[in-house]
């Protein structure tokens, strides 16, 4: 891999008024600088302050240690114990009873539910209740696989009750990959439900329930599913499964349930997230650290204020639903809105109406959102009230400068300051962030380290990049958020992240700035970032390549309008299969239902063969190039088939 050009500058300059920055937990670059130096050179001072600022049933005796640093294994907190869901709504009810813990807004407007902190408190007990009742305990695994309704996050926190480790499957992968999941997970349960409601459209999951069942994954003892779109054509199989509310409302279910008191070491839940190769890692997340790490990022990059209602638009399916729609804004007492349509139904105003109905103070999206929303004009947030939003978050790619000043001009109407956040399933919170009232920002940089991370750029030979240079982005030492491991596979966490056994490699570009500003370049590995989504290049490959008639595939990113980036397969089909648009259409629908609609390739192109070197290898840097319409391809003197570049270029589609 050759060392990640960069050329643009960005020039202008945005700061939040005084009045902002006098009321901000940080108010100047200063004092970022000073405990931001803190938090990297007293650790041992820095962490406590903010880790007791949560609720510990037993106070830690180490805030750092390497258990074993050739392993890369290490704990926040040492010996520290504490229960996460605990510390999202119990220690709330005494001060914030009341207080709107959660709102749910469903795809149709009149439809929505709310729950105090009282109330979601006894939600959870009673589901946590059901769990222990089916058998389960701390340290089993719970598969959910639900679209955003509430019983997601209540099942989240009652497996984080009882120390149960929870692994949310987004709902829109396909069942292949939910069995996956669950295989790999081995988890005892699987919650999921009969169908949703999605862009105007009943969604039916019956058939996917059945896959589930008739796969007899020997580690599932019972599926509970909640009855959304009452499908009366789902029959349960009364060995294994039975229905959410009559678990819940049973009789012998009480509304009271104890938490169980969990090692800060212990693990909160486990993500899969799309690797290099075709199989998902499954990233471990460890409870004391983590909690601590979301909790304190949230409070301040999103600079929150009590009685303050944020909105995250993420589904919780990824790692930014995990820790800032349910963790962060739960365990700071704040009111965390959940939506379970889509931006643009019925109307492109959806959002905004969203804003203006529950006076959203904190809203938190992605790039692709904001550029789709951008493209339907400024009439739909024009005629919404939206004077009640403060700060602006973006997550999950880079945010281009004109969706940055669309965002900030017509949305936060050039009041509130946007927080662009760089972070991975793999950090739990955020790494690189503006501290609102502190930085001056610059469109499309995510700005600064966030307190305890020590970002560097190097350039493929292990040297630090010089200012504006793109290089590696690497983190020097783990931070409380980090991941625990790859789960059942620690050799593939030392050998994805810690290649040189030294430090974090996050597979991101980035460049640093003469401000000592970041700004994020793209994954320099296999890995595509459709919408913000994470799709390796080679679960996709592989999957084509499992279609029978299919000889051979090669998957890259090209550059997308509103996706940010599309996927393009070039495709090699046995010599006896013509080629004809019905067979593109066959092979995209094969890859949404093999892995979800998400990872459907935009384009297909058909070749008679892939550049190829000497060894074999498939030249991506060439493939990469053609699918953005480049002429110049770069040195192909190393192809044994040079021939087949002017082709490919020539019938690019
Ligand atoms: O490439 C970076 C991009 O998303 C990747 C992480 O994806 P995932 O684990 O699915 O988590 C997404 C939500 C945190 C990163 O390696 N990414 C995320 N946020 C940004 C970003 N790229 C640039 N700027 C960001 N703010």
């Amino acid at each position: 891999m050759s060392n990640i050009d960069s050329i643009n500058k960005e020039e202008r300059r945005f700061k939040v008024s005084k009045d902002f920055s006098e009321n901000a937990y940080y108010k100047s670059e200063e004092q970022y600088n000073k405990l931001y130096k803190e938090s990297i050179d007293s650790p041992d001072t820095f962490w406590p302050v903010v880790a007791n600022k949560l609720s510990w049933n037993k106070s830690w005796t180490d805030v750092f240690v390497w258990d074993d640093y050739d392993q890369k294994k290490f704990t926040w907190f040492k010996n520290g114990k504490l229960n996460a869901c605990y510390n999202c709504l119990d220690r709330h009810l005494e001060t914030k009873g009341d207080q709107l813990a959660f709102i749910w807004q469903g795809e149709k407007e009149n439809e929505v539910k709310k729950y105090t902190y009282k109330e979601l408190h006894k939600e959870v007990c009673r589901f946590a209740n059901v769990l222990k009742k089916k058998g389960l305990k701390k340290g089993d695994r719970v598969s959910i696989y639900l679209p955003m309704i509430p019983e997601l996050l209540i099942s989240m926190l009652a497996c984080a009750r009882l120390g149960i480790i929870h692994t949310v499957v987004f709902a829109g992968f396909s069942v292949e990959s939910l069995i996956d999941r669950i295989k790999s997970s081995e988890s005892k349960m699987l919650i999921t439900c009969d169908g949703g409601y999605r862009n105007g459209k009943t969604l039916h999951f019956k058939k996917k329930i059945d896959e589930v069942l008739e796969t007899h994954i020997a580690s599932l003892i019972s599926i509970i599913v909640v009855n959304r779109v009452n499908d009366d054509s789902v029959i349960l199989n009364k060995d294994i499964e039975t229905y959410w509310s009559n678990e819940v409302f049973s009789d012998d279910i009480s509304d009271i349930c104890d938490f169980e008191i969990m090692d800060s070491s212990d693990p909160l839940f486990l993500l899969y997230t799309s690797g290099t190769t075709g199989k998902p890692k499954g990233i471990l997340h460890s409870t004391g650290g983590y909690l601590t790490h979301v909790f304190y990022s949230f409070r301040v990059i999103f600079d929150y204020k009590p009685q303050e209602v944020f909105w995250c638009t993420a589904d919780i399916g990824w790692i930014t639903g995990h820790s800032y729609l349910v963790y962060g804004p739960l365990s700071n007492g704040a009111t965390t809105i959940m939506f379970e349509g889509v931006p643009t139904y019925p109307e492109p105003d959806r959002f905004w109406k969203i804003v203006e109905k529950f006076k959203v103070n904190l809203f938190y999206t992605a790039p692709t959102v904001i550029r789709s929303l951008q493209k339907q004009g400024d009439d739909f947030p024009n005629r919404c009230d939206l004077s009640s939003l403060r700060v602006l978050g973006s997550v999950g790619e880079p945010i281009n400068p004109e969706a940055w000043l669309w965002y900030y001009e017509v949305i936060g109407k050039k009041r509130c300051p946007i927080v662009d956040t760089w972070w991975q399933t793999e950090s739990g919170g955020f790494l690189l962030c503006p501290f609102p009232g502190a930085h001056v920002l610059k469109p499309g940089s995510a700005s600064k380290p966030f307190f305890g991370v020590v970002p560097e750029i190097l350039k493929e030979d292990g040297s630090r990049a010089d200012v504006n240079e793109g290089g590696n982005l690497v983190i020097k030492k783990p931070w409380p958020g980090m991941m625990q491991t790859v789960f059942k596979d620690h050799e593939r966490y030392l050998k994805t992240y810690w290649p040189d056994n030294k430090v974090y490699f996050s597979g991101d570009g980035a460049k640093v700035d003469q401000d000592g500003d970041f700004f994020l370049l793209g994954r320099i590995d296999d890995v595509i970032n459709v919408s913000g989504h994470r799709l390796g290049t080679a679960e996709i490959e592989a999957t084509l390549a499992s279609d029978l008639r299919v000889s051979e595939a090669a998957v890259v990113p090209f550059s997308h309008e509103i996706k940010g980036q599309g996927i393009y397969a070039f495709v090699v089909m046995n010599d006896d299969q013509e080629i004809s648009p019905e067979l593109v259409n066959d092979l995209r629908g094969y890859v949404a239902k093999k892995v979800g609609p998400i990872a459907k390739p935009d384009k297909i192109q058909f070749s008679t063969s892939l550049p190829k070197t000497r060894s074999g290898k498939i030249m991506r840097r060439i493939l990469k190039a053609i699918a953005e319409g480049k002429e110049d391809v770069g040195n192909t003197t190393t192809l044994v088939n040079p021939e087949i570049v002017d082709v490919l270029k020539a019938e690019r589609v």
